[in-house]
């Protein structure tokens, strides 16, 4: 058999695991959920989600992948038995469906930053000046209707898709540790300078103050659909629930501090959540948008884009901005095409770059419908945001705190030395209040999207079928 392949440096696996979690969570989903929840009243409540179900949940991601050094279908098979095959099929499938919406969202952001270049933001939504006095709506919108979905859509999908493919072929040290290592630092280098540039802008303490002051009322109003969000989004973020982190984790030849590197992830990934959140309120409000949260998927294209052709040295920040999120994108499509391909690689032992191209070519046919009509993006982002990943933590979840305990707190000593009666913690956080959170989450996500199934979706198919 061929050696397994593994991470050449330390920073290599870090920097692969913030690239992953670092993605359209980040910047496309935050600011407008956070919007939406009361500002920073949602952000603690999402705050605290991060710190106590996600960190002891990525954990037990790491101490499975560093103990099998598998795939996360071969890793929950040798921990818990063949039937737990099922369960990682399940992973496969969640890799396979975020990552057919997730490329033409990307998709259009490169579509974004790539327009930049052909003028300034104001020009180029001068261009649809006519159609916008005709359907009465700002030419923002119908810019966004136009590059969304339709030929253009698909283009830049299938050209997000063939770069996500090519990087993954290329392996594990030439293909995606390298790509991180450039990309990983420009994304924190960018965000930094564009949340400086932000904080010079005219009526940015309106943003903060709109981001930063909490109102707890909506949370208490809405903690139905809030808390789910909160949970869904921290879990998304940090890519947990699907076998990103088995799989990282599985090509780590040594033993280290996994409770450190676990730390330093988290915090890259929140404190890159934040400062978007620096970036974005204060654009928003300096271009006189004053309800950010509202509009959806579209939200962010929309705002941004009329922010950027207002605001002096719009243009420049803009193709900055747009390009930002495209990497950051990169790198996170780079991990769920990653672990579909181990998956293929080890238990099928097929070639590298044929499980990249094979597998990335059914993913990219599966994200096509949603050029079509972004109903199908909610139908996409519903099921595996709401559901699937949340299924696949709460698996994880009994599997390492009640089915297979016996490995996980030696596991995760190694590297770090003896933890006494903090590894039992680890395990007790593990079975007790994050299974809570979890099957409270998946219950009341599972209703929201029958909501959604027997409303918008059941009106959508009723208009076009
Ligand atoms: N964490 C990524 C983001 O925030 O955009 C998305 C993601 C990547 C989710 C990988 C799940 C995953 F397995």
């Amino acid at each position: 058999m061929k050696q397994r392949e593994t991470w050449a440096t330390r920073t290599g696996f870090i920097l692969a695991a913030v690239g992953s979690a670092v993605g359209l969570g980040n910047i496309w989903r935050f600011p407008f959920v956070t919007g939406e929840g009361g500002g920073a009243a949602f952000l603690l409540v999402y705050l605290l989600f991060v710190a106590l179900i996600g960190f002891p949940a990525i954990l037990a991601e790491f101490v499975i992948g560093r103990k099998t050094e598998l795939n996360p279908v071969g890793a929950l098979m040798e921990l818990g038995g063949t039937g737990w095959k099922y369960v990682g099929g399940i992973f496969i499938l969640t890799g396979f469906v975020i990552l057919s919406f997730y490329s033409v969202v990307a998709g259009w952001f490169t579509r974004y930053f790539l327009e930049g270049f052909r003028g300034s933001y104001g020009s180029l939504l001068a261009g649809y000046e006519g159609a916008a006095a005709e359907a009465g709506e700002p030419e923002a919108a119908i810019m966004f209707a136009d590059l969304s979905t339709g030929l253009d859509a698909f283009v830049f999908h299938t050209l997000f898709m063939a770069v996500t493919i090519g990087v993954v072929a290329l392996g594990i040290r030439r293909g995606i540790e390298l790509a991180v290592k450039v990309m990983v630092p420009a994304i924190v280098l960018l965000l930094v300078g564009m949340a400086v540039w932000a904080f010079t802008l005219p009526d940015a303490g309106a943003g903060y103050a709109y981001y930063l002051s909490p109102e707890f009322s909506v949370v208490a109003e809405n903690w139905t659909t809030l808390l789910p969000a909160a949970a869904g989004q921290a879990f998304f973020t940090l890519s947990l629930g699907m076998g990103v982190m088995i799989t990282y984790a599985s090509y780590l030849g040594e033993d280290r501090n996994l409770g450190r590197d676990g730390t330093a992830i988290i915090g890259f990934d929140t404190g890159i959540a934040f400062l978007t959140g620096l970036v974005v309120f204060p654009v928003f409000f300096a271009a006189g948008i004053t309800e950010p949260g509202e509009g959806g998927a579209g939200a962010i294209f929309i705002s941004m884009t009329e922010a950027f052709a207002t605001i002096s040295g719009g243009h420049l920040i803009g193709l900055l901005f747009f390009g930002t999120v495209m990497i950051a994108a990169l790198s996170s499509a780079i991990s769920l095409l990653e672990v579909v391909t181990a998956y293929v690689i080890d238990e099928k032992g097929i070639d590298r770059w044929k499980a990249a191209l094979g597998m990335g070519s059914v993913i990219y046919v599966l994200g096509v419908p949603v050029t079509y009509d972004l109903i199908f993006l909610d139908l996409l982002d519903g099921f595996a945001d709401g559901i699937l990943l949340v299924f696949g933590a709460l698996m994880l979840v009994l599997l390492v705190g009640w089915i297979a305990p016996a490995f996980a707190v030696q596991e995760l000593e190694k590297g770090i030395g003896d933890l006494g009666s903090l590894g039992e913690a680890w395990l007790w956080a593990i079975r007790v209040p994050v299974l809570v959170v979890l099957v409270i989450t998946l219950s009341l996500g599972v209703l929201e999207y029958v909501d959604f199934l027997t409303g918008p979706f059941a009106d959508w198919i009723g208009e076009n079928v």
